[in-house]
C-alpha cells in the first residue's frame, strides 16, 4: 500500500525513541534522571481541575462553536488587557487543541502550496513538518549567539524570495529559552508587512520569563499573528488547549478550517481553563514559576562549570541548549551514552535542526532541585 510523499519527509522527535529506551531501562530498576521532558512537571492548579471536573458532572461535553466557548474567548481577551494593557476584541480570539492545533490551523489559512516559510534553525521541531505537510518550502535560517539564537531583520532581508510568504519565531525560544527583543521584533514587523506577508510570534513560553516583563509581539503591529497554550504557564499540556490571536480579517477562515479538521477544541478543557486566569490559580502559577527560575538558576552555572558551553543565558522557558563539543562532535550518541552509563537523559540537537546540532544537547528543568543535583552529580562523576 502507498503512503503519501509528505509523510514520508515528516520527522518524529528523536528524543521520543530516547524517551521510550528511558522508560524501559526504568522498567528494569534502574533510576533515571529526565531532563529531555518538555513539559511541567507540576500538576494542574486544582481550581482549573476542579472547574473541568464541574463541567463534565454538569453534562458540558458537547461540541463548542468552532472558534471556542465564547465566555473563553472573551476571559483571553481580558488576559491581554490586564497581563498586557493591549485590548484585543474576543472576535479576534481562536480557540485551538493547543499550540499545535493553533500552529496547523494558521499555516493551513494563510498559505499556499510552494510558498516559502522562514524560521530559525535550531527551533521547534514541529513547525518544519506543518510547513511540509502544507506542502509549502521550508528555509530554515542558522541562527547563532550574535542574535541570541533568534530571526532578525537582517535574516529576513538575505533570504527573503519572491514566495517568501510567512516568517516563525518563538519567543522566548525551544530550545535555547532566549527571547526576539521588542526593537527587533518592531522592525521585522514592519519589514514583513510591507512585504504583504505574514509574521507569526508563538508565545507559548510567555509566562515564563524570569527577568523583567515582557511585552506580547501584538503591542508591535496588530497584523502580527500570536500563538499561545494552556499547555505550558498553565501546566494544562494533557488538556489540549491554545490559542490564537488573529487579525479579525482571517477568523472566518480559522473558522471554517477548524469546523472541518477538529471540530473544536475539547469542551471540558475550554470549561476548566476559564479558571485559568482568576487570582488563585495565578498565585499557584507564579510559584511554579519562581520553582523554575530557581532550578534555572541552579543548572546554569552547574553546567557551565562542567564544560558545557551556554553562550546565551536563557531568559525564559525551561530549557537550556548546551554545547557539548568539549565532549564530543556527535551529541546523538553522547545522550544515548548518558542515559546507557548514568542514567541521565537529555534531548540531542538533532530534534531541533541541523545547524551544529551534532554539538548541542537540550537540557530541560522540568523535574525537581534535588533530580537536577543528582543529575549533575552523575555527569560530575562521568565527565571528569
Ligand atoms: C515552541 C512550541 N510551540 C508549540 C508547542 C506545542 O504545544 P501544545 O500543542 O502543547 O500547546 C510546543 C511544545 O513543546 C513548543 O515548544
Amino acid at each position: 500500500m502507498s503512503r503519501s510523499s509528505r509523510i514520508k519527509d515528516i520527522q518524529p522527535f528523536h528524543v521520543m525513541a530516547l524517551l521510550a529506551r528511558a522508560k524501559e531501562l526504568e522498567a528494569e530498576g534502574k533510576d533515571i534522571v529526565h531532563m529531555e521532558i518538555g513539559e511541567p512537571d507540576f500538576p494542574t492548579p486544582a481550581p482549573i481541575v476542579e472547574a473541568g471536573i464541574a463541567a463534565i458532572s454538569q453534562g458540558d461535553v458537547h461540541y463548542t462553536p468552532a472558534v471556542g466557548l465564547p465566555e473563553l474567548r472573551e476571559a483571553i481577551s481580558g488576559f491581554y488587557l490586564e497581563r498586557y494593557s493591549v485590548s484585543i476584541s474576543a472576535d479576534r480570539v481562536v480557540v485551538t487543541p493547543g499550540a499545535s492545533g493553533a500552529l496547523m490551523l494558521t499555516l493551513g489559512v494563510i498559505m499556499q502550496e510552494g510558498d516559502e516559510v522562514l524560521l530559525a534553525d535550531p527551533g521547534y521541531p514541529c513547525n518544519r513538518n506543518f510547513v511540509r505537510f502544507l506542502s509549502g518550502k521550508i528555509r530554515s535560517v542558522s541562527v547563532d549567539a550574535t542574535t541570541g539564537y533568534q530571526l532578525s531583520l537582517k535574516h529576513l532581508q538575505n533570504n527573503w524570495t519572491d514566495k517568501t510568504t510567512v516568517v516563525m519565531v518563538a519567543s522566548p525560544s525551544n530550545p535555547t529559552g532566549t527571547l526576539l527583543s521588542h526593537s527587533e521584533l518592531i522592525k521585522m514587523a514592519q519589514f514583513v508587512k510591507e512585504k504583504g506577508a505574514y509574521l507569526l510570534v508563538d508565545e507559548i513560553y510567555h509566562g515564563l520569563v524570569y527577568e523583567g516583563d515582557v511585552d506580547t509581539a501584538l503591542t508591535a503591529d496588530e497584523n502580527i499573528i500570536v500563538i499561545n497554550s494552556f499547555s505550558k504557564y498553565f501546566n494544562m499540556t494533557g488538556w489540549r488547549l491554545g490559542w490564537i490571536i488573529a487579525p479579525e480579517v482571517l477568523v472566518k477562515d480559522m473558522d471554517k478550517l477548524a469546523q472541518n479538521i477538529f471540530l473544536a477544541a475539547p469542551t471540558p478543557a475550554q470549561y476548566a481553563a476559564l479558571a485559568a486566569f482568576n487570582s488563585e490559580t495565578t498565585t499557584i502559577l507564579e510559584s511554579h514559576k519562581d520553582e523554575f527560575k530557581r532550578r534555572r538558576n541552579f543548572l546554569l552555572p552547574a553546567l557551565k562549570k562542567l564544560g558545557f558551553t551556554i553562550e546565551v543565558e536563557p531568559q525564559g522557558a525551561f530549557y537550556i541548549y548546551a554545547k557539548c563539543e568539549k565532549f564530543t562532535n556527535d551529541s546523538y550518541q553522547f545522550a544515548y551514552d548518558l542515559l546507557e552509563n548514568i542514567g541521565v537523559a537529555v534531548t540531542p540537537g538533532k530534534d531541533f535542526g541541523e545547524n551544529k546540532a551534532n554539538i548541542f544537547v537540550r537540557f530541560s528543568y522540568t523535574t525537581s532541585i534535588e533530580r537536577l543535583e543528582e543529575g549533575i552529580k552523575r555527569l560530575t562523576t562521568y565527565l571528569n
